[in-house]
């Protein structure tokens, strides 16, 4: 049987809100193995029963189960889309349709009649306090409703109500762009919220990211000073026609129980505000004022679609603490990013105080240091009104402990609980080994992500920070995009990656960049703000990381000139290839780095020019997939270039890498930069390099991503083990011995003596280091993509068998399925062991199985392996295969 599973709308089961035809994919399902598609055959209807057909491909021979993209389809703004697919294959088998998918198409900027309005004075510039809007509209005859549909953002942040009920899920919407460039709404359908006659329909408004005092240099009104809101409720009739009604001089405002509201610093809200069904249409709105329509630009609205900010997840507590110093502490065991709901009762006017933190003192007691100037606290006064359940609405923590400061009556524990929020992503990756060390290691990969992509991805959710810092998401997009299914988002945050350039191509350090606007008097920033080797080149790995991962030309085509604006800039900064450009982070908190320093030895120079190589290598590829030959031979000449220059500069004539650190071997290595007659001697000095600090790393966060890889693919794989399996410090398993459940920004964020790392810079939630998972899934679980075909249409897997481990498993689902690698070793005779290695190729795709040249085989599944480039390879169809062999 042929049949067709989760077909994906820009890699989404459902979008809301979209403003051209998505992209779409689909996998198959089959008892057979060897499953090709041959044909396709797509139809997009205006309903779920496929009765009003507006577009059908008809049959098309083609091979394509993903990035199937349709030009020339006109979409009708905010209505209801479906998308059925049926395919054909090369076993002559024919599927039926597949189960549809839905996108409700979104409402360009320039069709918005709606205003912005808002009830924040001119004069409130400096307030964080919420407001509430609110009007009615009438639907006349629900007979003749197809459908109702709301888009809705603001400057600021909101949450959007109906007739006394939330709307969707999101929170924190509409997330955080370049707004001035780039404003997101978000798209609801509210057909089954609305009745005949008036309907109420509410926001509550705060101020987010922006208005509120953000950096850490603590300024606010980075984009405005001034939040305000805007909706466009469209109603589609039967008979195809639509009336509009949205937000302007005749709603109605005023001040909501949030009385103040930011996101480092937390929420004070005060119950005895709230106003009785403020959001349904039996309001008392005498006290209401009239909401005044404010300057906003309606050009920049763009539809969000996927992967907004959800609650995604709840924890219950795991312990109630009473600290050393007597502070009532709740552990919930795992360190994350969202908020403490509760419950509570009392009398009016009783309180509730919370403090967020990350980690006990040496002592046990409550540690707040490392937070800086960022509150994270928590002041709710009570109503009194019996039992009230309450959490915050605009604002984060980064948490694995509260403080209960202030509470009435006995505190239980079973009156909190954590709630994760992030942007929602599929969840793409699992892995499992013999070694419980490396599964926790994982684990606090995992959790670095979900805490740090919320809406953009922050260097850390927790102190006066929380920024989209280029370098990190540069780091970690390979591993987060084995881990969760990123495009949406990462193409979000591209988009504003381009808008925040410099006119020259020069890329900020944090995106969206709020450092270049009111940070000139910071120590570090006034040496520059943009522009960093390894940060800034993010422009170009990012999209070509996406690229590799989904095979998706759009979000590259999309981001091409920012990609090129980004080589160009380097170019126009360089002598001899060798460019340099104000503040360069180097091999940030390399342990390598003079006492007291943040900058690693590796001079700036070399980790400049390295990365202008490897980024211009992946533009040339980038322009090569685009079919642009002439930049595909211009850049790939600029390439070659470089890495002359900087093999000329680097390596002395007998082949000494002229920078001995071990990021300066790892990034020649791993950029191909050096000469062929070189290799074996760099391989060794870094291996000599390990050695000298007894197999530890001193790397930072340039070095350390590549460095398993760079020994690894050079033949020295137990020593990657080694490396990876330390546990003393300074190594992964430290901190994972130390009890951590996120990855920490330092090595030594937790001394072995137990002291910490200065509270300036210590984050216990820095995805940083965590980027080692790419190696987990691509080289341990062996499963990685052909660059030829990308998004795992052709997979390579070449596990990379080793540590001791006796069995290792992954999990990646690809758009075509999920593709599956488990090795079983059992040791053999003296120095053979036995591995057995199970394998799951998606239909649709082909892999090439890569074993040791070396290797004995034992079971083939009756397919034949051949000798090439010094391995033993086999390509395969779909289907599940288990090898066995001696190594
Ligand atoms: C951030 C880093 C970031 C760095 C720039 C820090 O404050 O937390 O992760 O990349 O600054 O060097």
């Amino acid at each position: 049987m042929l049949t067709i599973q989760n077909v994906t709308l820009n890699y989404a089961p459902e979008l809301h809100g979209v403003e051209s035809m998505p992209v779409v994919g689909w996998a198959i399902n089959s008892d057979r193995k060897n499953v090709e598609q041959t044909s396709w055959q797509l139809q997009l209807s205006r309903d779920a029963a496929f009765s009003q057909i507006v577009f059908d491909s008809g049959k098309v021979a083609d091979d394509r189960s993903q990035n199937i993209t349709l030009s020339g389809i006109e979409l009708a703004p905010s209505v209801w889309y479906f998308v059925r697919v049926k395919i054909s294959d090369n076993h002559g088998q024919q599927s039926d349709w597949s189960e549809a998918a839905g996108f409700i198409s979104g409402l360009p900027g320039d069709q918005w009649q709606a205003e912005f309005i808002s009830v924040e004075g001119p004069e409130e510039k400096d307030s964080s306090k919420g407001t509430l809007l609110r009007n009615t509209f009438a639907i006349e005859d629900a007979a003749e409703v197809a459908s109702v549909i709301v888009h809705a953002s603001a400057l600021g942040l909101y949450k959007l109500y109906v007739n006394g009920q939330k709307v969707g899920q999101d929170e924190l919407a509409p997330g955080w762009t370049s707004y001035h460039h780039h404003l997101l709404y978000q798209t609801y359908d509210l057909t089954a919220l609305v009745t005949v006659g008036d309907n109420a329909i509410a926001a509550s408004v705060g101020a987010g990211w922006y208005k509120g005092d953000m950096s850490f240099n603590r300024k606010r009104n980075y984009y405005g000073d001034r939040t305000a809101f805007i909706c466009q409720i469209v109603v589609t009739l039967r008979d195809g026609s639509q009336r509009r009604y949205g937000t302007d001089a005749s709603w109605l405002g005023t001040d909501s129980p949030v009385l103040f509201s930011e996101i480092y610093d937390g929420e004070v809200y005060d119950a005895r505000r709230e106003i009785p069904g403020w959001h349904s249409v039996d309001c008392d709105t005498a006290r209401w004022r009239q909401a005044e329509v404010v300057a906003g630009n309606k050009g920049v609205l763009h539809a969000q679609g996927a992967s907004t900010v959800q609650a995604i997840d709840t924890l219950a507590p795991q312990a109630l603490i009473v600290t050393p110093r007597g502070e009532t502490v709740i552990d919930f065991g795992q360190n994350l990013t969202g908020w403490v709901a509760f419950r509570v009762r009392g009398r009016a006017g009783d309180k509730v105080t919370l403090r967020h933190f990350e980690v006990l003192d040496a002592e046990g007691n409550v540690y707040l240091d490392n937070l800086r100037t960022a509150k994270q606290r928590i002041d709710y006064t009570l109503s009194g009104a019996g039992e009230e359940a309450w959490h915050p609405s605009f604002t984060f923590q980064g948490f694995r402990y509260v403080h209960v400061e202030c509470w009435p009556g006995e505190i239980n524990a079973e009156n909190f609980s954590a709630v994760v929020l992030h942007s929602q992503m599929a969840s793409t990756g699992e892995f499992a080994c013999s070694n419980p060390s490396l599964n926790q290691l994982h684990h606090n990969i995992l959790w670095g992500l979900k805490g740090n992509f919320v809406d953009v991805p922050t260097d850390c959710p927790q102190r006066d920070e929380r920024l989209g810092w280029t370098g990190d998401a540069q780091i970690f997009c390979r591993t987060a995009s084995y881990l969760m299914q990123t495009r949406n988002f990462f193409a979000k945050w591209l988009r504003d990656l381009h808008y925040d350039q410099t006119a020259e191509g020069g890329v900020p350090h944090v995106v969206p960049d709020i450092l270049s606007k009111k940070c000139d008097d910071n120590w570090l920033l006034s040496q520059g703000t943009h522009s960093a080797a390894a940060w800034a080149d993010a422009a170009v790995i990012n999209p070509w990381t996406l690229y590799l991962m989904y095979g998706d030309k759009e979000v590259l085509r999309q981001q091409y000139p920012s990609m090129k604006a980004w080589i160009e800039f380097m170019r126009a900064h360089a002598v001899d290839n060798k460019w340099s450009y104000k503040l360069q982070f180097g091999d940030w908190v390399a342990l390598d780095a003079k006492e007291g320093s943040y900058f690693g030895a590796t001079p700036n120079d070399l980790t400049c020019m390295a990365y202008y190589s490897w980024s211009t290598l992946l533009f040339a590829k980038a322009a090569k997939a685009l079919g642009n030959q002439a930049d595909y031979e211009t850049y790939s000449a600029l390439h070659r270039d470089i890495v002359d220059s900087f093999q000329r500069e680097f390596f002395t004539p007998t082949g000494r890498l002229a920078a001995r650190t071990q990021t300066a071997h790892i990034l020649a290595l791993y950029f191909n930069l050096v000469p062929d007659a070189f290799r074996a001697r760099t391989i060794d000095t870094l291996v000599e390099l390990l050695a000298e600090h007894d197999g530890h790393l001193v790397t930072g966060f340039v070095g350390t991503p590549y460095f398993c890889h760079a020994l690894s693919e050079n033949g020295r794989a137990s020593e990657a083990w080694q490396l990876l399996l330390k546990d003393d410090f300074p190594s992964w398993l430290y901190q994972v011995k130390a009890g951590a459940t996120t990855i920490w920004e330092h090595w030594d964020g937790i001394k072995p003596d137990g002291t910490m790392w200065s509270p300036d810079m210590n984050s216990f939630n820095h995805y940083a280091y965590g980027a080692i998972g790419e190696w987990l899934y691509r080289a341990a679980a062996g499963i990685d993509t052909d660059e030829e075909q990308p998004g795992f249409k052709h997979i390579r897997i070449k596990p990379v068998i080793g540590g001791d481990l006796t069995w290792l498993k992954a999990r990646y689902r690809s758009g075509y399925g999920d593709i599956v690698v488990h090795w079983q070793v059992e040791p053999g005779g003296d120095t053979q062991r036995h591995v057995e290695l199970r394998v799951t190729v998606p239909h649709n795709t082909r892999a090439t199985v890569i074993l040791p040249a070396e290797c004995q085989l034992m079971a083939t599944d009756n397919i034949a392996f051949s000798a090439i480039n010094n391995e033993c390879q086999a390509t395969v169809g779909s289907g599940e295969y288990r090898f066995a062999y001696r190594l």
